[in-house]
């Protein structure tokens, strides 16, 4: 099958009001927990992609039933020792880390061997981050040179732990939040700022956690083994979806857009205050609380007159998904933008910072890298022509995304590659892109 689009023209203004594709952290999350709770849950606007499909699809082969129904999920959890499972497994995470990694977390007391297995993608991944921790409550794992296929065996017999997270990795905070719901004792985080949607659905669900921050760390502290009833939450927008909307507006001619709905957590809109600090004309809306996170309307407007960044180290881990649409946006404005400490993108679905760079030198923009620091010499008036080929070799739905919107925006007869993998995160983002007008074959 077909699996490249083709896209010639740049998009023509629009003015128009969308909702984009739910919250996948969010998703991902909302299920695992519900499979811990007792009894039924369900979660409205589940995000319908195949990192979600994959987590219904694990906790479904750990025993845990769930339905799907018009506009909601139910899933039926039978509490935190409640897996029921044939004796050796097989989990297939597909392309999501953070489902391969926060799952590990709740098979800390599972009592046989489970194997967790995951794409090309996943499987080039670092699991020892995650493993490291986890063994020091009791579990034991079997890698490949710490990468997939890791197999856990837990254990009955755990001890809370003292986690120093370092990285600013939510999915390690979390995954370690998750293996602590099920020890008994106190376990005690101290990690490095990143997104905060398990604290807060944890905390929404009246389980007994104790939050304190500094201003680079967050001190976290989790009584574990306390169950919880089966819960309802109706996941918003997604801001890692969205912000590829944001700068087909941004970077586009006299356009609007109104995104509705859109997760404003403050650890999530790294990329809304990047953007405004290069001068783009962003507003919020509507703002409301939704068990502890923050909901709003995103509006936002063309503008020409975008200027270079210095990137805040602070703003790293609260837009850690949205660099190469950064990027895109850095190459339009005018000046020399810089980015510090930007390594962790190479650890993600595929090697953000070299493919942004390779990206970036293709379109004729000049960049110089200094290890993990980038300075991006903007030029406003780039304007492409000629024949491009995007080959995305760990087909990363990112990379795919930013693509199009490089295509729609800055000109040039494109041909990018991996089509499907929108699939993993944003399934509508082609649909979406074609009724705000832009010509897509
Ligand atoms: C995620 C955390 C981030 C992010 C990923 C989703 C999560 O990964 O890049 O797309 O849902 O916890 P890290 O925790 O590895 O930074």
């Amino acid at each position: 099958m077909k699996n490249h689009i083709t896209i010639k023209n740049k998009i023509s203004p629009f003015n128009k009001t969308i909702e984009v594709d739910s919250d996948k952290s969010i998703s991902i999350r909302c299920v695992l927990l519900a499979s811990q709770a007792i009894g039924k849950s369900r979660i409205y606007n589940l995000l319908d992609s195949e990192d979600v499909l994959n987590t219904l699809k694990s906790i479904n082969s750990l025993g845990i039933r769930s339905i799907k129904k018009k506009n909601y999920h139910e899933i039926f959890g039978y509490g935190l020792t409640g897996f029921n499972y044939k004796k050796t497994i097989k989990i297939n995470a597909g392309n999501s880390g953070t489902l391969a990694r926060l799952i590990l977390g709740l098979l800390i007391n599972s009592n046989n061997k489970i194997r967790i297995v995951g794409d090309r993608s996943l499987s080039m991944r670092d699991f020892s981050r995650i493993t490291e921790p986890l063994k020091e409550f009791g579990a034991n794992f079997k890698s490949n040179n710490n990468k997939l296929p890791v197999e856990i065996f837990g254990s009955e017999y755990l001890r809370p732990i003292n986690y120093l997270e370092k990285i600013g990795s939510a999915q390690c905070k979390s995954a370690v939040m998750l293996a602590a719901l099920k020890t008994p004792g106190v376990t005690r985080i101290k990690a490095k700022k990143s997104r905060d949607h398990t604290e807060l659905l944890l905390k929404s669900l009246n389980i007994p956690i104790k939050i304190s921050k500094t201003s680079d760390y967050d001190l976290i502290e989790i009584k574990g083994q306390n169950s919880y009833t089966g819960f309802n939450y109706h996941v918003p927008g997604d801001i890692s979806s969205s912000s590829f909307f944001l700068v087909l507006t941004i970077l586009g001619e006299n356009s609007s857009l109104t995104i509705r709905k859109v997760n404003i957590n403050k650890t999530r809109i790294g990329i809304l205050n990047i953007l405004k600090k290069m001068n783009a004309n962003i507003n919020i809306k509507n703002k409301k609380k939704y068990k502890g996170e923050l909901i709003g309307d995103i509006i936002c407007k063309s503008r020409n007159n975008l200027k270079a960044i210095r990137c805040p180290k602070k703003f790293n881990t609260y837009a850690i998904d949205e660099f190469l649409i950064i990027f895109l946006v850095a190459a339009k404005a005018k000046g020399v933008s810089t980015f510090r400490d930007l390594g962790e993108l190479n650890k993600k679905e595929s090697p953000r910072l070299d493919i942004g760079i390779k990206f970036l030198k293709m379109i004729g923009i000049k960049v110089v890298r200094n290890k993990d620091d980038l300075k991006i010499y903007g030029n406003p008036n780039i304007d492409l022509k000629g024949k491009f080929y995007m080959k995305n070799f760990r087909k990363d739905h990112r990379v795919f995304m930013m693509s199009c919107i490089a295509a729609l925006t800055i000109g040039g007869d494109w041909k990018i590659y991996d089509s499907n993998s929108v699939n993993t995160s944003f399934p509508n983002f082609l649909k979406k892109i074609r009724n705000l007008g832009a010509k897509i074959s």
